[in-house]
């Protein structure tokens, strides 16, 4: 079984995993993965995912090998398929962070493991079991309203998916431009229900219980930089102080202070990023033993 969004889960799954990552968090976690190997392949950068990932594995009396871009024929040509072919035969469960959606997907096709998405461009499913556990610590349960404002790409996706399999309501504030695809919105109405969309981010938060944002310019966007700071800067897209309010906040990290969130704001009791960042170990160990069986 791969998890490569949110939704390759079945609800059950996802409750299964939420209990599990509580209860790792609350009284730790078993040696489940001794004698067995992690294998973490990354094409871009990575600071949580990656000290997650490799800490868990070593918690679960497992190992962790990191592969970074120069670290693999990947990164000079060697076609994702015959890497996910020949990597399977060493390890026991594989960490793709990946640009495309669709090499995760050809990854997935051809290992004989099982592959979890450390985030491409579409999909960010590990930081949604995180940000689930989270929101479930704070309000005992998924009755909040979470408003999203910021890009509608992977972090935002795999919430809207999350958020529609679990039953928690979630208003996404996005340029008009960089809006959640079609496809999951179409996906996330079967799961459950659709979040509301606006392109205004005050009506988003109106009533919120949390509001959530994530980078303007994501990895492998520097190009189009300028571009996309202008459109969320003159959409009102920076959660500041007046945007906050007394809210909840939350950011799957690295932040850009100064761009979608203050220092003051980042800063504040209101804050739930440090929560949602140790989140990702918890949660990805539960994933890890899940998947190991
Ligand atoms: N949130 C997240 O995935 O952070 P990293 O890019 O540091 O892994
Ligand atoms: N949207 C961001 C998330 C980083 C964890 C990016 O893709 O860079």
């Amino acid at each position: 079984m791969n998890v490569l969004t949110v939704d390759d889960l079945t609800a059950d799954e996802l409750e299964t995993v939420l209990e599990r990552a509580a209860d790792y968090k609350a009284d730790g976690a078993p040696e489940a993965m001794a004698g067995r190997t992690l294998a973490m392949i990354f094409e871009k950068p990575s600071t949580r995912t990656r000290v997650s990932f490799e800490t868990g594995a070593t918690q679960l009396g497992g190992h962790a090998v990191f592969l970074g871009p120069d670290d693999i024929h990947l990164g000079r040509g060697e076609p994702v398929r015959d890497t996910a072919r020949a990597v399977s035969r060493y390890v026991d469960v594989v960490m793709a962070r990946l640009f495309d959606h669709a090499d995760v997907v050809e990854f997935g096709e051809y290992a004989t493991v099982p592959v979890v998405n450390g985030l491409t461009d579409a999909a960010h499913p590990c930081q949604t079991l995180a940000d689930l556990l989270t929101i479930r610590e704070r309000f005992g349960g998924f009755d909040a309203e979470v408003a999203w404002v910021g890009d509608g790409n992977n972090v935002c996706q795999s919430l809207v998916l999350g958020a529609a399999m679990v039953g928690l309501e979630l208003t996404v504030a996005t340029p008009p431009e960089h809006a959640v695809d079609g496809d999951v919105l179409d996906r996330a109405a079967e799961l459950g229900a659709a979040p509301e969309t606006t392109t205004d981010p005050e009506a988003a938060v109106d009533g919120a219980d949390v509001v959530y944002t994530d980078v303007w310019v994501s990895m492998g966007e520097e190009g189009d930089r300028d571009r996309k700071l202008e459109a969320f800067e003159a959409g009102g897209f920076r959660v500041d102080d007046a945007l906050a309010g007394d809210r909840t906040v939350m950011h799957c990290l690295p932040a850009h202070r100064g761009e979608e969130v203050t220092d003051a704001v980042l800063e504040s009791d209101r804050a739930a990023v440090w929560d949602q960042a140790e989140n990702r170990l918890h949660a990805q160990k539960a994933l890890l033993t899940y998947l190991l069986g």
